[in-house]
């Protein structure tokens, strides 16, 4: 079972670089620790999560609203998130290879996990990048970059108060990069050190937070599973005592079963009046003209360990060994092409030209459109299976004279004829 899981952990990564989602960051450079860089599919993939959840989280809420910080902010607000005296990890230095590693991470105490010589004390290691910014190089102009994108929200609560003058609760939603140097980075894009977050704080009055935590955590589930996300692979932790981070109350850790070991996906956190406290933040309530610091509930969601998730939810095989068909059967949603269209034969123009203009006309529709006439018919399928494309539409001679194409359906490979003007709607159908 082990192996099982490393293979399809080897086979997701070897997939991923492959067909263009996920490759090593700086690779010809021989890479760069803690760092990958999205392909063409890889972007599309993201940012199809990226649209879905801003769409379910913000567009279609009445509640939410969405900004879009700077990466680099004042380094006070650090100080006062408390990231600067508490962002930190318990790093281990061995005596004898000097590789560093984070304490809870070692498979023995005090042992080196790659030399099996002894390991020193741990020290606390803050995690936040430290830059500089302007010419001075002195303490003052010490800056990070954020290590969650959570600050830029709690720092503009009064902006969007002041401009749009919501009643409580409401929330402030933001999708942006954050950085953490990570003492080992590990499990391909599972941690890095630099990341992607969707996060919302959702702002209420502090006795209403234990009804609103319940209500964002089925709507975490509730994405979870639209997404598709293998559910039965995804469990609730409820993060106790000295694990919860230093401005939480209440913190459930989504986790998923990653071939790796079952480990955190997302986390909800109830970070009480911690931050806009320590901001000397306010809302002014009308109704009782009194000034109230309101409650967070914080559900937050990491891109790249979605994308992760997605991949492992969705990679399947029909058949085995030389008849082995791997193919992404991801809801055609967040798929990064929606359909190929090839001509049958690549050489004969008639079939070319005819094929085109279908190409053209759903590129038109749906944007995320492949042309596809490389190597043979079934090749391609091959190809298009791997990457996850719902539908093929393959042009043939007697598109020539019945104005049809034949459509195949990924998950089950069966094959229909489909009239030229009916296509769109025959997609359009199947996605809703
Ligand atoms: N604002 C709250 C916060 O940042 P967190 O649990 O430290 O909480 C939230 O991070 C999410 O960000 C995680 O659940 C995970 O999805 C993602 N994440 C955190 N560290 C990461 C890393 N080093 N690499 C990839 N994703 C990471």
């Amino acid at each position: 079972m082990e192996k099982e899981q490393n293979n399809l952990m080897e086979t997701i990564i070897s997939l991923a670089k492959r067909r263009g989602f996920v490759y090593q960051g700086s690779e010809v450079y021989g890479g760069l620790a803690g760092t990958w860089d999205y392909g063409p599919l890889g972007v599309a993939l993201k940012n199809n999560i990226k649209n879905l959840w801003w769409k379910k989280f913000v567009d279609s809420r009445e509640d939410m609203y969405g900004i879009d910080a700077a990466i680099l902010m004042n380094s006070a607000v650090w100080k006062a998130s408390g990231h600067v005296d508490t962002f930190s990890d318990p790093l281990v230095e061995c005596t004898k290879c000097h590789h560093r590693f984070r304490a809870d991470q070692l498979e023995k105490a005090g042992i080196c996990n790659d030399c099996g010589g002894k390991t020193g004390e741990s020290r606390q290691f803050n995690m936040m990048f430290k830059t500089q910014i302007g010419a001075v190089e002195d303490s003052s102009a010490t800056v990070y970059l954020r290590p969650e994108t959570a600050q830029g929200m709690f720092v503009n609560f009064k902006n969007v108060v002041d401009s749009f003058h919501p009643k409580l609760p409401f929330g402030l939603a933001q999708i942006g990069k954050a950085f953490r140097n990570e003492i080992t980075p590990r499990d391909f894009i599972f941690r890095v050190r630099e990341f992607e977050q969707m996060e919302m704080e959702f702002f209420l009055r502090s006795e209403d937070w234990e009804k609103y935590f319940e209500y964002w955590r089925n709507e975490m589930l509730s994405w979870i599973e639209m997404i598709g996300i293998d559910m039965d692979k995804v469990h609730e932790l409820e993060v106790e005592g000295a694990d919860l981070a230093h401005y939480s109350k209440r913190t459930i850790d989504f986790e998923f079963d990653f071939p790796f070991g079952r480990s955190e996906l997302y986390g909800l956190a109830y970070r009480t009046d911690f931050d806009l406290n320590n901001h000397k933040l306010f809302y002014q309530d009308e109704g009782t003209n009194t000034k109230i610091v309101p409650h967070v509930i914080e559900p937050s969601f990491g891109v790249d360990r979605t994308l992760l998730a997605l991949l492992l939810s969705a990679y399947k095989e029909d058949g085995s060994g030389e008849e082995a068909r791997p193919y992404l059967a991801f809801n055609p949603s967040v798929a990064p092409v929606i359909c190929a269209v090839s001509p049958l034969l690549k050489n004969k123009p008639e079939l070319r030209d005819y094929a085109h203009l279908i190409y053209r006309q759903l590129k038109d529709e749906f944007g995320r459109v492949m042309w596809d006439d490389n190597g043979n018919i079934g090749k391609r399928y091959r190809r298009q299976d791997e990457i996850g494309t719902p539908w093929c539409i393959v042009i043939d001679f007697d598109t020539l004279t019945d104005n049809s194409v034949t459509i195949r359906d990924r998950d089950t490979a069966k094959q229909e004829r489909v009239k030229k003007e009916d296509i769109v709607d025959y997609i359009k159908d199947k996605m809703n």
